[in-house]
């Protein structure tokens, strides 16, 4: 049967055997040692909003792995000029051997991967994230050594993909998490209660005060995510007073991390000094989309 990674719901099952393949192939890599698993495959990615770290590190994940990666922007190929979603699986299937999408609507990625016969990975939607908390659960573990029982906070936008999938896989992970968010944008409510079917804590919750005291992990992302540019300046002032700072580093547990999927808005949802500071692991994180992505792709090409 073929397998899809949409929602972090798609690995709840082996969320940390992957995140230890990734941590495994990374020391062989880093030893020189070779990791061509999926030599001769070819990764189709198509994109329909800009990035740097999907598609640099998805290229490169792929010519580790003695694949081959075709970037496909949106507005390039036939699907920008109105072909199916529908046909564009069927075509994309008979030439490659994954795929991966990043896109507007959550729907469209369902879609491609109802009529795809290969495995199709999001890269990213309006409602999830799921290779980037992959790989910031891979980050965490890396530097805490565990996921179960760690306090994980995230302080912004509740409403994001970012935050609706640290919702599922900080629970599936066995760590708390607290979504720190003015009420506007706290997740969408399939997200709490999903997350707390996995018996750990979930607060949602727009106290900022102390809102780090006795936490192992700080993430944060942008305010103002791709689609939601029109909303910039509304959204600017309601964020006000989130800002992830020094302040808010400084009640957290002493060795907690500070992590943010990038890009950052300095002065926004971060301030520059916390973020390039020794207890932020954002540039790890960043390095680690690659390795958690090469875990993904061997293990959804295994099915
Ligand atoms: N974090 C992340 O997905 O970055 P890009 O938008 O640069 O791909
Ligand atoms: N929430 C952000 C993540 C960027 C990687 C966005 O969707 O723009």
């Amino acid at each position: 049967m073929k397998r899809n990674l949409i929602s972090m719901l798609d690995v709840k099952d082996d969320l940390e055997e992957i995140i230890d393949l990734g941590i495994k192939l990374k020391k062989k890599s880093k030893n020189d040692e070779s990791i061509e698993l999926l030599k001769g495959k070819t990764l189709g990615m198509i994109f329909e909003k800009s990035s740097t770290r999907t598609r640099v590190s998805f290229e490169t994940g792929m010519t580790k792995l003695g694949g081959h990666a075709i970037f496909l922007g949106k507005s390039d190929i036939q699907l920008g000029r109105g072909e199916t979603i529908e046909d564009t699986a069927l075509v994309l299937s008979r030439y490659v051997d994954i795929i991966m999408f990043r896109a507007m609507k959550n729907e469209d990625i369902k879609e491609l991967a109802k009529h795809s016969t290969i495995p199709v990975i999001s890269g990213l939607d309006d409602k999830e994230h799921p290779c980037q908390v992959i790989t910031d659960l891979m980050t965490i573990k890396e530097h805490k050594k565990k996921l179960n029982g760690l306090n994980f906070v995230y302080i912004g936008d509740g409403a994001n993909n970012m935050s609706h999938s640290y919702l599922l896989g900080c629970a599936i992970a066995g760590m708390n998490i607290k979504i720190v968010s003015p009420k506007k944008y706290w997740p969408i409510k399939y997200y709490i209660d999903e997350a707390k079917k996995f018996g750990v804590k979930v607060e949602v919750t727009d106290i900022i005060e102390n809102a780090t005291k006795n936490t192992d992990v700080i993430a944060t992302d942008t305010w103002v995510s791709m689609g939601d540019e029109a909303q910039k300046e509304q959204r600017l002032k309601d964020f006000k007073g989130y800002t992830v700072d020094k302040k808010l580093m400084s009640i957290a547990k002493p060795d907690a991390i500070f992590l943010h999927c990038l890009p950052a808005y300095y002065g926004y949802e971060v301030t520059k000094e916390v973020a390039h500071e020794p207890q932020s692991v954002i540039f790890d994180e960043a390095e680690n989309r690659m390795w958690a992505q090469i875990a993904i792709m061997v293990t959804l090409c295994k099915n």
